[in-house]
């Protein structure tokens, strides 16, 4: 008798056992629950053997590790930044690529904002502090003072849907905000996050706070440097959410020994999960493990559209969030 197999599925990261046991219930499944990234020959070894792979960032997803892939229709990630993909290789390939847009709006907004409040009030240095037995009195001089949110300028740098959710949660703090972006936003858009267009120069020069939620490509690797953080108020903070590279870390750990600006918040590092050894050293730099869409309801939206995606395509059709449309021409 012929039996018809499943399709075979790749999930190269753990994902929650009820999506993985869902998955079960259709595919053949290669999982990786244990966590341990694959190394490239391991990753284009699985890749040879699957018809869809659910990957993060992770998983570098080039014409090397595509190079054995002969019935491979979709990588799904499951990540809304999709700069761990060589799009036009995957293209190439014939292989649909998606990612995971709008469901972690909020939540990376959200965290964004946090992640600013934590730095300009040196909320995890404070905790540090009192952790060493340094709280012996209050006093009205000598605890970490920090820098005001309310009544300050924000810069964000980067206005997709999570720099305009910023924006938006910034106008409750009652903040003025500046952007600069690729391209001006439409004037509804402007006005709805109350935000107003600057060059990058103008911005880096006027704000309080700049935050940084721009998509990381080779034109904007190190779009701020030594150059850029020397345009920057003395008082000012920095806050990276986007990705790592697009900060020059060497550059920002020396400023912030040198007090050239006064503090920075990181989500995403160069090299991460390696952090610069310069910037651990240092007690006016908030850190944080790239946990800016980590919420558990998130994170199960995330790999649930990632699944749809998957999904979409083994049954023929449009997956909803399909980078590269061309690929179905
Ligand atoms: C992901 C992110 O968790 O979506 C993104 O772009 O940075 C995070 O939400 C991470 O990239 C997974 O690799």
């Amino acid at each position: 008798m012929n039996t018809i197999q499943p399709p075979k599925i790749l999930v190269a990261r753990s994902i929650f056992p009820d999506a993985l046991a869902g998955l079960r219930q259709s595919f053949e499944v290669i999982d990786n629950q244990a966590d341990r990234v694959f190394t490239p020959a391991e990753l284009q070894k699985y890749l040879s053997e699957v018809d869809a792979a659910l990957v993060a960032g992770s998983e570098r997803i080039d014409a090397n590790a595509l190079a054995q892939a002969k019935k491979l229709k979709i990588v799904a990630n499951i990540s809304v930044g999709y700069n761990n993909f060589d799009v036009p290789a995957i293209t190439a390939a014939g292989i649909m690529a998606t990612n995971t847009p709008d469901v972690l709006t909020d939540t990376t907004a959200d965290f964004g904002f946090a992640l600013l409040m934590a730095t300009a009030r040196r909320v995890t240095e404070s905790e540090h502090w009192i952790r060493n037995g340094k709280w012996d009195q209050w006093s009205i001089t000598h605890n970490p003072l920090g820098m005001d949110i309310h009544g300050s300028t924000l810069g964000i740098i980067g206005m997709g849907r999570i720099g305009q959710g910023i924006a938006k949660r910034a106008l409750g703090f009652g903040m003025k905000v500046i952007y600069n972006n690729r391209r001006r936003l439409p004037e509804v858009d402007e006005k709805a996050c109350g935000a107003t267009y600057v060059d990058k120069e103008s911005l880096l020069r006027q704000a309080d706070h700049v935050i940084l939620v721009l998509p990381y490509s080779a034109e904007n690797h190190h779009t701020i440097g030594a150059k850029e953080i020397a345009l920057m108020k003395p008082t000012a903070t920095l806050v990276n959410i986007a990705r790592g590279g697009i900060v020059d870390d060497v550059a920002l750990a020396q400023a912030l020994r040198e007090k050239k600006i006064f503090a920075a918040g990181l989500d995403v590092f160069e090299g991460e999960p390696v952090v610069h050894p310069d910037l651990l050293k240092l007690s006016n730099v908030v850190l944080a493990p790239h946990i800016a869409s980590g919420t558990e309801k998130t994170r199960r939206a995330m790999v649930e559209l990632a699944i749809q995606n998957v999904r979409s395509a083994l049954a023929g059709g449009r997956p909803p969030s399909l980078i590269n449309p061309e690929v179905l021409k």
